[in-house]
């Protein structure tokens, strides 16, 4: 272990005491293998792990006042960040610190990084690599995140072999759906793991998976990493890691779920809440529209008629939906495709890829796409079928007007939907703004006179709609 030390900030290594680390120690002495080429497109993420040489003419950037090691600073003035966001600001001295962090801050405002940028920081590699370019990437594996979708831990190993591109560190993602023995290779010399919950326990099962010398956990989109569906997984992945000395979680949105993940799994910690006025990002413009439910799809039709996006998600509840209304949007020539669950892994991968470079215009999506995935100039979300709970309206209507951007979000509200779009603005804090379009306003369900009668009967605490909604 290097105990050289470039500027005010000590790393990991000169921290005292540290537990002893299997295989490889610090990453200096272990057994070094050669760097291989990435592999992608539906075959998993690995990085390439050799440091390339950093060019002269990069910008100088505010990132300096962290003290990070000067080639991780060069990843990021290479990425074209300059100025820290307000979370990453808030974060990245906690983390630096070795403390555990709750982040929260609303969608798109550079989370990933705000949590990668100083784990990365910390590891002596990414210390040492100015002085040793030729370093080839080693193992242990040191920074474990765990992310609730496939498509964005990718996304986030992605994001972390762009901040390592001048340090000789590894990123590998771990995921279903692709080959488990590409991954386990790989494995073998990489300091960074991103992945999803049920490969990774796999791969800690057939003991592929180390966790014995990890620095730290992260759980991002927690609120969703803790819900019923994963909570058993994430028990589990924790308790494997618990020699690690950081855990990290975050999301624009928190609930008692994490609160109790945080009472059994985290002790001391620090919260970094930015707190705004609304949940969701002031540049989208949010709207919705009453309609009947058995003319949503034509109404989508004409929406997207007028709308014209550039770049637009449909959300739609079930899968057997979105094939329908993308064969619809087909039929039509409206340049559609879509994304579930039950597509195979390397068409998953492939129409995100296609989507990301603009090659069609609208992606007919269940919630497989509604959290984390950052891609660049959405400018309209609508969700065709306004979502069960309140947050998934939050991370959906994200997907646009990020880092600065604007967007618009369009929903549609039936009759028995008026209870959730109260949930979603009393959760969002915010009035979403009613818009009719000509020829589908909502018919009045039945006469005055008889809705007057049934207005005496409902009880208290039930909104206007409650009674007709029954009716339905
Ligand atoms: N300091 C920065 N300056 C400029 N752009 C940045 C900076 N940090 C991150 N970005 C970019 O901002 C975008 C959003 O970042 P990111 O995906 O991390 O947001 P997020 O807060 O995790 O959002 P979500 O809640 O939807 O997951 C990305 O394209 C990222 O590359
Ligand atoms: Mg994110």
């Amino acid at each position: 272990m290097s105990d050289k030390h470039h500027g005010g900030h000590p790393h990991r290594s000169q921290r005292g005491p540290r537990k002893p680390r299997d295989g490889g120690g610090g990453g200096r002495g272990g057994g070094r293998r050669g760097g291989g080429p990435s592999s992608g497109g539906g075959k998993g993420f690995k990085s390439a792990g050799r440091a390339e040489p950093v060019p002269a003419d990069l910008p100088e950037t505010k990132f300096a006042e962290f003290d990070l090691a000067p080639n991780l600073e060069a990843g990021i003035a290479a990425a074209g960040y300059i100025e820290p966001s307000p979370i990453q600001a808030g974060m990245i001295p906690l983390v630096l610190e070795e403390k555990n962090v709750v982040g929260r801050a609303q969608t798109g405002t550079g989370k990933t990084a705000a949590f990668l940028i100083p784990l990365l920081g910390l590891l002596e590699p990414v210390e040492d690599a100015a002085e040793d370019p030729d370093a080839s990437p080693t193992g242990p594996v040191r920074i474990l995140i765990v992310a609730p979708t496939r498509e964005l831990a990718i996304q986030i190993a992605k994001e972390s072999d762009k901040l390592t591109r001048f340090v000789p560190v590894r990123t590998v993602c771990c995921y279903g759906g692709t080959s488990i023995d590409d991954q386990v290779k790989a494995l073998r010399d990489c300091m960074v793991v991103a992945g999803t919950p049920g490969r990774l326990l796999d791969l800690i099962r057939r003991g592929h998976l180390d966790l014995g010398s990890l620095d730290a956990i992260v759980l991002d989109e927690v609120d969703r990493m803790y819900d019923l569906g994963f909570r058993d997984d994430v028990d589990r992945i924790l308790a494997a890691g618990k020699s690690r000395q950081q855990t990290i979680l975050t999301s624009a949105t928190l609930n008692d779920d994490v609160e109790n993940l945080i009472a059994k799994h985290m002790g001391e910690h620090e919260r970094v809440i930015m707190e705004a006025k609304s949940l969701t990002v002031d540049a989208i413009d949010q709207t919705f529209y009453f309609v009947d439910p058995r003319r949503k799809q034509d109404l989508l039709i004409e929406v997207l008629k007028s709308l014209k996006p550039a770049k637009g998600i449909v959300f739609v509840r079930t899968r057997f939906s979105v094939d329908r209304i993308t064969y619809q949007l087909q039929q039509r020539g409206m340049g559609a495709e879509l994304i579930h669950s039950g597509l195979p892994q390397r068409k998953r991968e492939r129409i995100l890829e296609l989507f990301r470079e603009g090659k069609f215009p609208l992606l007919i999506a269940t919630d497989v796409a509604a959290r984390g995935l950052d891609i660049d100039d959405i400018t309209h979300v609508v969700n065709f079928d306004i979502p069960n709970h309140a947050e998934d309206y939050v991370h959906r209507v994200g997907r646009t007007a990020r880092m600065g951007k604007e967007g618009a979000a369009v929903t549609f509200v039936t009759i028995d939907d008026g209870p959730y779009l109260t949930q979603v603005e009393k959760l969002i804090n915010k009035e979403i703004r009613q818009e009719m379009y000509p020829g589908f306003e909502l018919e009045k369900p039945e006469p005055a006179a008889k809705k007057e009668a049934k207005k005496q009967k409902r009880p208290p605490g039930l909104p206007p709609w409650a009674n007709v909604a029954r009716r339905r």
